[in-house]
Order: structure tokens, then sequence, then C-alpha cells
């Protein structure tokens, strides 16, 4: 593990009690637990901090250790150091309890009747189905103290009327103010990255509109296909399961308004008024500015894998799309006009997350070559590696007066040797903090299913199956006419 800078290192965090229910699940072992370990290495657990995990199975403290040591040996590039793990350990209790039976609930009372003073904070990365049970229970058992946070993973509700019934459940025992709907993607460094170049420069605000600006792209690729996750992505969908949360969430931190200060609902403001100028998607526009696909067998990496129809757990003739491709219009005077192409899938070419936006062609060129074809364009990616790109045209060298274009790039790894928090890291240390500003709050949830509802609703009602593409491509050959028809190119398909 490389080690921190103290002088930057931010404040400790206050003692608290961290109850992590799911804590035998993927989510824990692979991300939770890992990330807890590295802010503990990083120096910033005080003295009273404990973490909890609660799941039904009724493995041994000392036994759940072993699988925790072993998974985030795995899960952190860095590995483990043994004396750090052994101490960092002592903070780890594990507590068998069935979350649907509220006697269990005294065992995890007992442990937390000590500290009743301290941050609580209750982290439900189980089934949404199982949230309501949760906090009624953790309420029965006198749980719930003042200030106690309650963490919800996606996926929040399955559509607008299910997220609003876990909102409303969960809404009866915790107040907003102590709700942390976590969408991962915001914690993602270079989405605090993409906050700075936006307004930490005044460099780019006059540039960030319609007029300078012709469209932008936000694509998320993945190279992995469903993995062990087949009956509930066969259930979900790319739609469900990447462009209600992240994608949104990425065009909203994109398109918002300068907020007023950072304080979590000046930016959350900022982004619901996003939400709520998106333009809807509904019925004959959905056919015309949505794709669907579904992969077939293909290679990614050179390596054979098989369709998603021949995928674990996956029914012969699911017409489940994992791929969206859509194109959106937001209805304000900054970006009345400029599409906003969306893109998502698995299984495609590239792991890779980016935001490119593309400024408009100079309005007359001086210049004889018809090289100034490529206009100018900014591309801040997000994975895998955190960095900005500046497109610019520049004279081709020797006689005669070319442009070409050529990248100004700032790679972040390489420019900063701080090592990067990883975007649980930064999320959990969030919510023990008490800071709300990277969380959803109920009415963005509640606005992002209603503009997403219509479209799987148009879906639901069209004979049409998802297009097929190839496993290791960029997805159907429809996605590259939506934004072909309008005179553009997906990035990286140039
Ligand atoms: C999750 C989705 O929210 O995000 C997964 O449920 C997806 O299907 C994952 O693979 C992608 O996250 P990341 O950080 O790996 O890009």
């Amino acid at each position: 593990m490389a080690s921190r800078d103290r002088s930057k290192t931010p404040t400790q965090l206050p003692d608290f009690d961290l109850v992590l229910f799911g804590g035998t699940g993927d989510l824990a072992l692979r991300k939770l637990l890992p990330a807890l370990y590295r802010r503990y290495v990083a120096g910033l657990f005080p003295t009273h901090a404990r973490i909890i995990s609660v799941a039904r199975s009724s493995i041994q403290r000392d036994d759940y250790l072993t699988q925790v040591e072993h998974s985030s040996r795995n899960f952190l590039p860095q590995g483990l150091d043994a004396t750090r793990w052994r101490a960092f350990s002592r903070t780890l209790d594990y507590v068998g309890l069935d979350a649907t039976h509220p006697a269990d609930y005294a065992k995890l009372a007992a442990k937390l009747a000590d500290r009743p003073a301290q941050v609580r904070v209750f982290f439900l990365s189980t089934a949404p189905a199982l949230f309501e049970t949760i906090c009624r229970n953790l309420a029965a058992a006198d749980l719930v103290t003042p200030g106690a946070r309650v963490v919800l993973e996606k996926p929040l509700g399955q559509d607008r009327v299910s997220a609003e019934h876990i909102n409303q459940n969960v809404g009866a025992i915790f107040p907003e103010r102590q709700i942390y709907r976590i969408d991962h993607y915001l914690g993602k460094e270079a989405v605090q990255n993409l906050l700075a170049l936006r307004f930490g420069n005044a460099l780019f605000e006059p540039l960030w509109r319609r007029g300078l600006i012709s469209h932008v792209q936000i694509t998320v690729g993945e190279q992995i296909g469903v993995e062990s996750r087949g009956a509930f992505y066969d259930h979900t969908g790319a739609l469900r399961d990447m462009v209600q949360n992240h994608l949104l969430q990425l065009l909203c931190i994109m398109a918002m308004e300068p907020p007023v200060s950072n304080h979590p609902d000046a930016v959350r403001d900022e982004k619901l008024k996003v939400l709520r100028a998106l333009r809807p998607l509904v019925a004959r526009d959905v056919a015309s500015n949505v794709v669907r696909g579904q992969y077939k067998a293909g290679a990614v990496n050179g390596l054979p894998v098989v369709g998603y129809l021949e995928e674990e757990g996956i029914p012969a003739d699911s017409a489940t799309e994992t791929f969206v491709a859509l194109k959106a219009q937001i209805d304000s005077w900054r970006w009345a006009g400029v599409p906003f192409y969306l893109r998502t899938g698995k299984r495609l070419a590239e792991q890779s997350a980016d935001i490119v936006i593309h400024f408009q062609d100079v309005p007359h060129s001086i210049f004889e070559s018809s090289d100034t074809v490529t206009a100018n364009r900014l591309v801040i990616s997000l994975q895998p590696r955190d960095s900005i790109t500046l497109t610019i045209l520049a004279k081709n060298p020797g006689e005669t007066m070319r442009l070409r274009p050529v990248d100004l790039r700032l790679d972040m790894a390489d420019t900063v040797r701080t090592p990067q928090l990883d975007a649980y890291e930064r999320l959990l240390t969030d919510v023990i903090k008490g800071n709300l500003t990277l969380f959803m709050r109920r009415d963005e949830l509640d606005v992002a299913w209603r503009w997403i509802d219509p479209i799987r609703d148009a879906w639901l009602q069209s004979d049409e199956r998802p297009k097929a593409y190839t496993a290791g491509s960029w997805g159907p050959a429809a996605a590259s006419s939506l934004i072909g028809r309008d005179g553009y190119a997906w990035h990286g398909e140039l």
C-alpha cells in the first residue's frame, strides 16, 4: 500500500458504528470492506470506530474475518499488509441475524448499546425488498438514534411507483437529511474532477452552452457480461441498471448550472433542474430516439464469449436489453438544440467511461485545406484512466498551411501522484462525515424514473426484440445510425 502524504490527509472521521447489512454479499466483500480497510490504512479511523457486518449466515466471527481477508486480498490492487490488516480486523465484528425477524435485532442492540452517542450508520447492501423491513425493525429495536444515517444501495426500485414506495417507507423512519442514496459513479474521482474543471476555472464556463457546443456524448462501455448476476440482470436490463442512475447523473453533472455553493442542496437543486428539463421520450419518440440491443456470441479481447441468451440463469427467449443508446434533449436556454447522446452496454469492445464534448466548427475557415473537419473536442475520461483531453487544431509541419488535430492530454494518475480514492472510499467517508452532496435526493430519483418509465413502457408495448450485436463490438448498427443521421459519429468510431 502506497503511503499517503499525511500533510494532505483530510481530517479524521468522527467516532462511528457502521452496521453493514448484507455483510457476506458481493458488494460488501468486493467493494465496501476493502474501501474501509484503505480508509483505515490512511489513518482516518478514529479511536472508537466499529464495523458490524450483519447477515443471515451463522458463521463465526473468526471465519467471517478470514473470508473478508481473503476477498480483500483479491480486490485490493495493492494487496494487504498483514500487521495493518490485523489491526483493522479488530474494528470488525459480525452478527448473524435474519433481517426479517424483529427479535433478532436484540443481538445488534447488545453490540451497539454502550455507545449511543456516536455516529451510527446503517448501510443496506441488501435486496431493496428488505429496506422497509430493516428500517422498521431497527426502529422497533430502538436503534435509530437522532443522528443515525441509512445508506441505500441501488437498485432503488424498478420504476417510479416502486421507488416511491421505498422512499415513503424508509422516509417514515429516517428524515430525508439522514438518507444516503448511493450512485457510486458520483464518488468517482473523475466526476469530482469534472466539477473542478467546470466550477474551478473561468475558462470553460463561457463555452459551456449552445452555440459553441454542437453535441455531447456520454458512453459507459463494459467488456464484462452479466457474470453471476443473471437472474437480477434479466429483471433489470441496461436502461434501469445503468441509464436511470449512472448515465443520468453524469449528464446532470455535465449540464447543470453553476450551483451557488457546494452545499448538498445547492448542487442537488441544480441537478434536479436538468432532470426536469429533459424532454420526455414517449411512444413514437422512443422508436426513433432509443436503440436497445442484446449481445450474441462473439469475442472480447480475443477470447470467445457466449451470447446473453446462453448465459446462466437467462431464459432462452429473454428480451432484456444489454445495450442502450439514446438521444436526449434538455429544454433549457443553455442547452436548447444540443443533443446529448447516451450509450452503455455489456460485452462491448472496450471497458471505458467518458463524456465527450464536441464544439462547433469555426464559422469561417481561412485555410484552404479541408482538414478542419475535426472541430475542437474535450474528452473527460472516467475509466480506464482518469484523464482530460482537449483536441485542438494545429499546423501540420511542412510547407503548406495544413491543419491537423493534436491532443492536449492531462492524465491525472501521472500528474498528481497522490493515490486516488476509490468511489466507495469517498462515499463511505462522506456518509460518516454527514456530507450529502454526492447522494441522490428523493426528488431527483423520482424525476429520473419519470423520464425512464415511458421508455420502458414503449418497449413493453412493442413486438420488437432488442437488436442483436456481436459481443466485442460497439453495439448494434442502429446505434451508429442514431447519431449518424444527425451528421455525427460516436467517439472512437470516427
Ligand atoms: C453497477 C451495475 O451499478 O455498475 C453493474 O449494476 C455495472 O451492472 C457497474 O457493471 C459498473 O460500475 P463500474 O464502476 O465498474 O463502471
